[in-house]
């Protein structure tokens, strides 16, 4: 057997799924499988040849059902990175308009022989459902408040590569934990590889039930920062708010805004981050953000590309033989 092939034969055996729907399901071993293939693509992003052909002569769509500034670019370039022909679709533009169900714009892309879907949709579970239709690999961008698993495998590279390991770490995820797709991804993530994670938020923002992921669950900031290794905001997702979960973004800043008086009681080296888009001032105070000692949120969007590529690698390998 040829090098390379071998090679791609073990890629499938240490990564033996078809499509990347979520962070739910993977096992230590296929999580850290992409975070090591990820840490060689962040090398290969910072050297002026940023090219491969790994991907040549296959086709990336990226089909976005909603607005994504960080995502949709990294998903971008990560597929032009290894050499692959990428397409940008903005679905909320055109076909839904017309009213082209999410079925038959897969389908229609599906009949072009793209050999990675990378999807976002606002609905929950709508992400799994096209992968059922389609004969190519699915990678989730982010469905609805369900699960969105690069940002979380992106935020799990950024901790690892600055902290050495994920295993024993204490994460606080603050802010609108019932919203965000991020903080699920990351729950999963991070219990699976070993660290104890808190959620912090307002009643209003908390899932019901959500200690049964077994986290530690705080209405209140000093309780959830006391000690922790790493502080994750998040924010507060408006677009997804019927009626008002906070009495205003001003007193929401009071109590579970990020400043630096909050973070003292946090680890004296704990690292801030946010998935981004910020709201400067609601979730995070505007200088922390960009206090380059203690955020590390610019560098998330550079392991995003890194991620990114590793997960288009990952599923296109071998793609015949995959199991799910
Ligand atoms: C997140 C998302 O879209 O879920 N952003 C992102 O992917 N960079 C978080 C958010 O929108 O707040």
């Amino acid at each position: 057997m040829t090098a390379p092939r071998q090679a791609a034969e073990e890629a499938v055996y240490r990564f033996p799924h078809r499509h990347l729907l979520g962070i739910e399901g993977l096992s230590p071993e296929h999580i850290s499988f992409l975070l090591d293939l990820a840490d060689s693509y962040v090398e290969q992003n910072r050297k002026p040849d940023k090219k491969t052909d790994l991907l040549r002569g296959r086709t990336v769509i990226n089909l976005f059902f909603e607005t994504s500034t960080r995502t949709s670019s990294s998903f971008e370039l990560a597929g032009k990175r290894l050499g692959g022909d990428v397409m940008n679709m903005s679905v909320s533009q055109s076909a839904i308009k017309k009213g082209e169900t999410l079925i038959d714009t897969a389908m229609t892309l599906n009949a072009m022989h793209p050999d990675v879907l990378v999807v976002r949709h606002p609905d929950a579970g709508a992400v799994k459902l096209l992968s059922e239709k389609v004969n190519c690999s699915v990678i989730n961008a982010g469905d609805g408040m369900h699960e969105h698993p690069t940002q979380a495998l992106l935020d799990a590279l950024t901790i690892r590569r600055r902290r050495g390991r994920i295993e024993g770490l204490t994460v606080a995820i603050c802010g609108d934990i019932l919203h965000s797709r991020v903080a699920r991804s990351n729950i999963h993530l991070l219990t699976t590889m070993g660290a104890a994670v808190r959620v912090v938020a307002p009643p209003t923002l908390m899932p019901c039930a959500v200690e049964r992921f077994g986290i530690e669950v705080t209405h209140d900031m000093e309780d959830g920062l006391r000690d922790c290794d790493i502080v994750m905001m998040l924010r507060l997702q408006n677009e997804r708010m019927q009626g008002m979960f906070v009495p205003s973004t001003r007193e929401y800043f009071r109590f579970f805004g990020l400043t630096r008086e909050k973070l003292a009681v946090a680890k004296p080296d704990a690292l801030v981050m946010h998935p981004g888009p910020m709201n400067r001032g609601v979730e995070i105070d505007s200088e922390l953000a960009d206090d380059i000692d203690r955020s590390v949120i610019r560098e998330q969007v550079e392991m995003g590309v890194a991620v990114r590529m590793a997960c288009l690698d990952a599923l296109t390998r071998e793609q015949t033989g995959n199991a799910d």
